[in-house]
């Protein structure tokens, strides 16, 4: 039985100012068809699991709830965050809620954040990693890198653990969250490291056993908040002085860089994180000049931009590699090789109150 895990309390502050405190990137429609968690829920169609479990901040449990009803989703459970503490405790929260029901899920841990352009070959490599999970492994997804980026995971392979199985599994030599760039560029080179997708599948129990034997003042934390819940209600709401005393770290610290229980499934399905402008300009849909415009835009002789217009008309002259973003009050004109410094606009922002 799987129980996909939706994980949608981050910020995703580099698609400023699109996002905003109040409206963080999971909750936007980018693609003018539906906002990013529902493209989450609605590509598990067609496999089979239990209704899914989302986990946000308190703050949006409103809008989470609207999103979900808005495309029918009606019997999910949602976890409230009094305040975020990375993903390690916050898929230790859906674990203990699941086990609270008397069940052992499989738990598909999802970022409600990311894009999967081949949703058919996302449902046939989940369903391929089922028997894994059901050994108790911790099953990642791992994407082939084309750059040395430095935002993700790198996961090296060491020998396919089946080799008559179709889908090849490898055991996982060494998990390295976020290495700094010439790490990177190294790993790049040598060829048998993957990106982690950020996803996941392993049984709620396996996973709650590895975050007792890493990080116990963690685990410790989470079945505090989780003590007195009602798993069956719509919103569960886990006890607040509990939460707050909880260490924040990430499952790829607290557990994927250390478990010897972690293996590797080579994921190629069109995934991006969309962790800024220019991935979500390579991803989306482009004319034949190489522009993607949403809402009213014009252009003339502009090639390979990207051009939000969300109220009003903006045009482009002679424009080249550059994201235009406007909103009711703020405009972001960026060049396409600088977008990950948009968090710092909006570090200075929050600093300047
Ligand atoms: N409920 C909840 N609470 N969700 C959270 C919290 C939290 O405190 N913090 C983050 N999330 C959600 C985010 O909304 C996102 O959907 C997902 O968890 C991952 O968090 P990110 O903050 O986006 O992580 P990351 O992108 O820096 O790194 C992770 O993803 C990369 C791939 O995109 C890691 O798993 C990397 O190893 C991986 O390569
Ligand atoms: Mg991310």
């Amino acid at each position: 039985m799987i129980l996909p895990v939706i994980m949608a309390g981050g910020s995703g502050s580099r698609l400023w100012p699109l996002s905003r405190d109040l409206m963080p990137k999971q909750f936007l429609n980018l693609d003018g068809k539906s906002t990013m968690l529902q493209a989450t829920v609605k590509r598990l169609k067609g496999l089979d699991t239990l209704p899914p479990l989302v986990i946000c901040n308190e703050e949006h449990r409103f809008i989470a709830a609207e999103q979900l009803r808005q495309i029918q989703q009606l019997d999910n459970n949602i976890i409230l965050e009094p305040a975020g503490r990375n993903t390690a405790p916050a898929i230790a929260l859906a674990a203990i809620a699941a086990l609270k029901k008397g069940l052992d899920p499989l738990l598909l841990v999802l970022a409600a954040d990311h894009i999967i352009l081949d949703e058919q070959e996302f449902r046939r490599v989940v369903s391929a990693a089922v028997p894994c999970a059901q050994q108790d492994k911790l099953v990642t997804f791992g994407i082939v890198p084309t750059a040395p980026e430095t935002g993700y995971g790198y996961i090296q392979a060491a020998s396919a653990l089946d080799a008559n199985q179709e889908q090849h599994v490898y055991a996982v030599k060494q998990f390295v969250e976020k290495p700094n760039l010439s790490t990177a560029q190294q790993y790049l080179a040598s060829g048998d490291f993957y990106w982690n997708s950020g996803m996941f599948l392993f049984k709620a129990s396996v996973y709650l056993d590895n975050l007792k034997q890493y990080r116990p003042d963690i685990f410790a934390a989470c079945e505090l908040a989780m003590e007195n819940i009602d798993p069956d209600l719509d919103f569960i709401r886990v006890n607040k002085e509990a939460f707050l005393q909880c260490p924040d770290d990430s499952i790829d610290y607290a557990v994927m860089e250390k478990t010897d229980s972690a293996v590797v499934i080579p994921l190629d399905a069109g995934w991006s994180d969309v962790g800024s402008w220019s991935s979500l300009w390579e991803v989306s849909e482009k004319n034949t000049e190489g522009n993607s415009h949403k809402g009213d835009v014009l252009s003339f002789n502009s090639q390979n931009n990207y051009v939000f217009a969300e109220t009003g008309l903006v045009a482009t002259v002679g424009l080249e590699n550059t994201i235009v973003v406007q909103t009711k009050d703020a405009v972001l004109v960026a060049s396409k090789d600088h977008v990950q410094d948009v968090k710092a606009i909006v570090q200075s922002l929050k600093k300047s109150g």
